[in-house]
């Protein structure tokens, strides 16, 4: 299947603030400069925010991991789980259509949804609020046919079980998940053949889809409100202390001096300047680099040639009168120390990518 950007695209992408403050706590997972592995669950938020994933969103994701946009585009087009469309304003349905639940009804399911959302998936209904899609097998075939919806799965379904959990879902309702037909899990359906002590105790669903109904999961957007989102190594050393806010996070983080503004060796938090636990970057003491207050004649040389450097580095490799390859192909251990410092969100950067030996190669070229 061939897998394009929409032809129609919003202007503009920005996280909400809660939504931002957890995709720079995605970041820190990883070591420094490899911020770049967060790519996949930051572009699943942006996804899980808008519902899919435009162009804008692709490329705010690739600036706040230092990406060219050509990279991030790669991963989003790749991975059929990420929607390259507009979907259904309250639901995207992915009906299963593998083996086991094709030959249990899918094809019924299909029929459904291209009757009461539209005859073509990846179309949004004429309403705006349903959008379909037919997917791979999702691993719960014991339980065929089913489709997912949201992040939950409704299984045991047949054709006007289908219908129904898209009234249900159209007057606001969140059906509860799991299998449709009465069936626990997925034992045999005429019920269970040993272990049968087990029945005893049991909660009113099964484990998954009770957990869907503890938590209220439900099928609308995410906006970073719903669950804790920093990371437990941002809480500070105290694990058991309550987490703050990500906006609390967020100010403390703008109100943090930037790194190598004092003599505080603290690392900080890749992305968002939130203090982290201490550790030095580099033995060697840091040295300003030479600045040019603008470019030399002829204009700045093209700084994202040097592998690692994408759009966002490049302007603010500008933004600290950075224009020129000679002028990173002169850098001394002590001024690569300093860019490893600050260029905030890209620690390490600098010596990770050898940007003094690519700069120097590419300043010969010129
Ligand atoms: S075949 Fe449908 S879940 Fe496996």
């Amino acid at each position: 299947m061939l897998r394009r950007l929409h032809p129609e695209q919003p202007d503009t992408f920005a996280f909400t603030p809660d939504n931002q403050a957890w995709a720079e706590g995605q970041m820190t997972k990883y070591p420094e400069g490899r911020q770049a592995s967060a790519i996949i669950p930051i572009l699943w938020r942006a996804q899980e925010q808008e519902g899919w994933l435009s162009k804008p969103a692709i490329e705010h994701v690739a600036d706040m991991l230092g990406l060219s946009y050509i990279r991030a585009l790669e991963v989003a087009t790749f991975y059929f789980m990420f929607q390259l469309q507009p979907v259904g304003k309250i639901a995207h349905i992915q009906v299963c259509g593998t083996t086991s639940c094709m030959i249990c009804g899918a094809e019924d399911l299909v029929a459904v949804c291209k009757e009461r959302i539209a005859p073509n998936a990846h179309e949004v209904s004429a309403d705006g609020n349903f959008s379909w899609e037919e997917v791979e097998c999702l691993g719960s075939c014991s339980n065929a046919p089913m489709a997912q919806i949201g992040k939950d799965y409704y299984e045991d379904l047949t054709a006007d079980r289908m219908g129904e959990i898209i009234d249900e879902l159209a007057a606001g309702k969140v059906p509860v998940p799991g299998p449709q037909n009465g069936r626990y899990a997925a034992e045999p359906l005429k019920g269970l053949t040993s272990l049968t002590e087990w029945d005893s105790g049991k909660t009113q669903y099964n484990a998954s889809a009770q957990l869907a109904v503890d938590i209220g999961d439900t099928v609308k957007r995410i906006d970073g409100t719903e669950v804790p989102l920093l990371m437990p190594w941002q809480k500070g050393a105290n694990h058991n202390a309550s987490p703050a806010k990500p906006a609390e996070a967020a100010k403390a983080a703008k109100a943090a001096p930037k790194a190598g503004a004092s003599s505080d060796k603290s690392a900080e938090v890749p992305g968002s300047g939130a203090k982290a636990a201490a550790k030095p970057a580099t033995d060697v003491a840091g040295a300003e680099p030479e600045k040019l207050d603008a470019p030399r004649d002829g204009g700045a040389d093209d700084l994202k040639r040097i592998k690692g450097v994408g759009p966002k580095l490049e302007k603010m490799l500008n933004g600290i009168g950075i224009y020129h390859f000679d002028q990173i192909a002169a850098w001394t251990p002590e001024h690569v120390a300093w860019a490893d410092q600050n260029l905030v969100g890209f620690k390490g950067r600098v010596s990770r990518d050898n940007w003094v030996g690519q700069a120097s190669a590419l300043a010969a070229e010129t």
